[in-house]
């Protein structure tokens, strides 16, 4: 098996760790190590200080599949299988396709929701948003089916143009794959980011008897450095092809991290909200420098997430707009390039504490940019 280039990751690859700002990243400022432990109970504490750091169970730790199901309906572990997230993504592709199949994935979308699936010579169909306000319709996903379509990826909250479904959305098109027989791989690495006054989608696996769920770390907790992941689902037989395929891979988790990602779980709210706060307030920071800068052509607050798609006017293309932004300036952006979209996009995200430094300086550059 062939696979391109994860372009967004190369991009990342090239200018994470040296350009000054980050105006585009989708994860919040990771927390500090004594941030978790400060807010973890003495019975957590114990079960940090005893870790031995041997092999650990190839499906995840039995007591971070019990703290994971906590925020589900499903009430086994059975149900649960951790790693990391983009291994997961690979692996349940993989498990669930082969090139006689069809796919149907959102666009724009994080890369590897749509290259793993190529990877398998598998054909792929793309359900794309108005793109006057990044709404997506269930009808348009619904002409995508085809006879040997097996499967629809979603991703909501969505990066990165920051659209959501509402829970009508989401029973229509769990409507749709039913009566289709489809799987539906939802990618909610998002999940319980939610920026507007609206309900909280219900994780497919809680919902679909087909529907596979990924969560972790990375977003919602400010922990992408733990590097766990976690799907679930009803489905325990695809999950036991899941771990099997996983044997081929990491085998096990970070015996450390599964620990760390226990606490997390266990005191969600000591991360998600300081993380949402954040978020909120750095919108209202971009819509007021949105309003005033002329090459921002159209900015569409996210609705969940972290991350906006900024539509530039701009005369050459968004990808020449980056590299020079992040060379003259120091500021790394992430263009639609990088997610396979035409257009003059940006992603913004808005999880970092030094946003509003980094639109002055932006502001700065745009004062000269010809
Ligand atoms: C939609 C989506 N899925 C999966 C991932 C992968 O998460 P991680 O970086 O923790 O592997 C990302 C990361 O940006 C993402 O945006």
């Amino acid at each position: 098996m062939k696979i391109s280039d994860f372009k967004l990751e190369r991009y990342f690859a090239q200018h994470e760790f040296t350009a000054k700002y980050l105006l585009s990243s989708s994860d919040s400022d990771g927390y500090e190590m004594n941030y978790i432990l400060e807010n973890a109970s003495v019975d957590e504490l114990v079960m940090w200080q005893n870790l031995k750091l041997g092999y650990t169970e190839s499906e995840g730790n039995p007591a971070l599949r019990e703290s994971i199901l906590q925020y589900y309906q499903l009430n086994t572990i059975e149900n649960v299988v951790v790693a990391t997230p983009g291994e997961l993504n690979f692996i349940s592709m993989n498990v669930l396709l082969d090139p006689t199949d069809h796919a149907i994935t959102i666009s724009p979308c994080y890369q590897s929701l749509s290259e793993v699936v190529k990877s398998i010579d598998c054909p792929l169909s793309f359900w794309k948003p108005k793109e006057d306000g990044w709404v997506f319709d269930t009808e348009d996903l619904e002409k995508l089916i085809q006879n040997n379509t097996k499967l629809i990826i979603l991703n909501f909250p969505h990066n990165p143009t920051g659209s959501y479904l509402t829970r009508s959305q989401l029973d229509k098109i769990v409507d749709i794959a039913r009566k289709h027989d489809l799987y539906i791989f939802s990618d909610e690495m998002y999940h319980k980011l939610i920026i507007d006054d609206l309900e909280e989608l219900p994780p497919i696996s809680d919902i679909y008897e087909k529907g596979i769920s990924l969560w972790g770390t990375s977003k919602t907790f400010g922990l992408a450095g733990l590097r766990t992941g976690w799907l679930v689902s009803q489905d325990k037989s695809f999950l036991q092809k899941v771990v099997s395929f996983k044997d081929y891979l990491s085998i096990c988790n970070s015996a450390p991290s599964e620990i760390l990602t226990i606490m997390a779980l266990n005191h969600l709210d000591k991360f998600l909200e300081p993380n949402l706060e954040k978020i909120k307030k750095n919108i209202l920071v971009f819509q007021e420098f949105a309003d005033q800068q002329e090459l921002i052509s159209s900015f569409v607050p996210p609705r969940a997430g972290s991350t906006s798609f900024v539509e530039l006017a701009i005369e050459g293309t968004s990808l020449e707009f980056s590299n020079q932004l992040v060379e003259q300036a120091g500021i790394m952006t992430v263009p639609a390039e990088m997610f396979e979209y035409e257009g003059k996009y940006i992603r913004v995200g808005f999880g970092r504490a030094n946003f509003p430094e980094t639109l002055e300086v932006f502001a700065d550059y745009l004062k000269d940019y010809k």
